[in-house]
């Protein structure tokens, strides 16, 4: 009996101890795997992180070396620019876009190096003289429905057409049917999925009564503005204010409340949102 009752707890601490010999056996080895796991893919990321930094590396030397051996250079001053450059500066990495090619798509990409810098012109031949030496810009084609020609109409109508209204715009504008005229409806999918931390508008032309006009430009940022969901404002600049009609849609749609900075014929809005805005109101500003 006696024998008996040795023999069961012998056995009974053979399995204790195999049972905890077992348990230090596997947290060691998971442990020593969790490190080389770890270990691998730290490097790899190390050397992914390696070789972003040196393509961005590269191309703002390539743009430095651009810029210093052109004789174009961009059509806003040093203190315009400068309105933009901060901003992009206290945020670091964002959402930019641009409305328009030009001398300075470079210069606006390499400010969000790390950012998604994009670009919307209507002319595709404009377009292939730029990215020829500036692949690494993103651009799109975009086409306008009105002419410059149609601003007073346009801005006389909008209130009478209530898809135009604050109340009852949509965001994303894209494929829903609407009746205003001033909605940009075909913008790449990629315009709509994105929330914008900055808008630059200076484009498309609106120097001629034939010319597309910034109308539905500023229209269509002020909407996208407004249903922002992620926290902070927008960031619209408009240029070329000196203008009748660029001067009239902002006050209109981008509001003299919102306007922070005006520097030469820049002029700097924070759009706050208006997604989770109780009141609706009927105007803009
Ligand atoms: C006022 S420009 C914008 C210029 C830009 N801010 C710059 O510094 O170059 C707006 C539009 O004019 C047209 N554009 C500008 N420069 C051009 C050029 N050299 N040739 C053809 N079109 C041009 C493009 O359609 C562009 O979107």
């Amino acid at each position: 009996m006696l024998k008996n009752r040795n023999f069961y707890s012998d056995k009974l601490w053979f399995f204790v101890a195999v049972a905890i010999a077992g348990l230090i056996a596997g947290v060691v080895l998971i442990a020593n795997f969790g490190n080389v796991s770890q270990h691998s893919l730290l490097c790899s990321l190390a050397g992914s992180y390696k070789r972003i930094d040196d393509s961005i590396q590269t191309q703002q030397l390539q743009t430095i070396l651009h810029y210093a051996t052109s004789h174009v250079t961009p059509q806003q001053s040093f203190s315009e620019i400068s309105v933009s450059f901060n901003v992009l500066q206290s945020l670091g990495s964002c959402n930019f876009l641009v409305f328009g090619l030009g001398h300075d798509s470079r210069m606006w990409s390499s400010f969000n190096p790390r950012g998604t810098t994009l670009f919307l012109e209507e002319d595709p031949k404009w377009i292939q003289t730029v990215l020829k030496d500036a692949t690494h810009l993103k651009a799109h084609h975009v086409s306008y429905p009105t002419h410059l020609s149609e601003a007073d109409e346009l801005i006389k109508s909008y209130r009478s057409e209530p898809d135009c209204l604050p109340t009852n715009t949509k965001s994303p504008i894209t494929n829903v049917h609407t009746q205003c005229k001033l909605a940009l409806t075909g913008l790449p999918k990629e315009v709509y999925d994105k929330e914008w931390d900055l808008i630059m508008i200076d484009a498309p032309r609106g120097w001629f009564p034939e010319a597309p006009g910034r109308m539905g430009a500023i229209y269509t940022a002020v909407v996208m503005a407004r249903a922002r969901m992620r926290p902070g404002v927008t960031h619209v600049f408009l240029h070329d204010i000196d203008r009748r009609v660029e001067k009239m849609f902002a006050e209109e749609f981008l509001c003299k409340k919102y306007l922070v900075k005006s520097v030469g014929r820049l002029w700097h809005f924070e759009i706050p949102s208006a997604a989770n805005a109780t009141e609706k109101s009927e105007t803009f500003c």
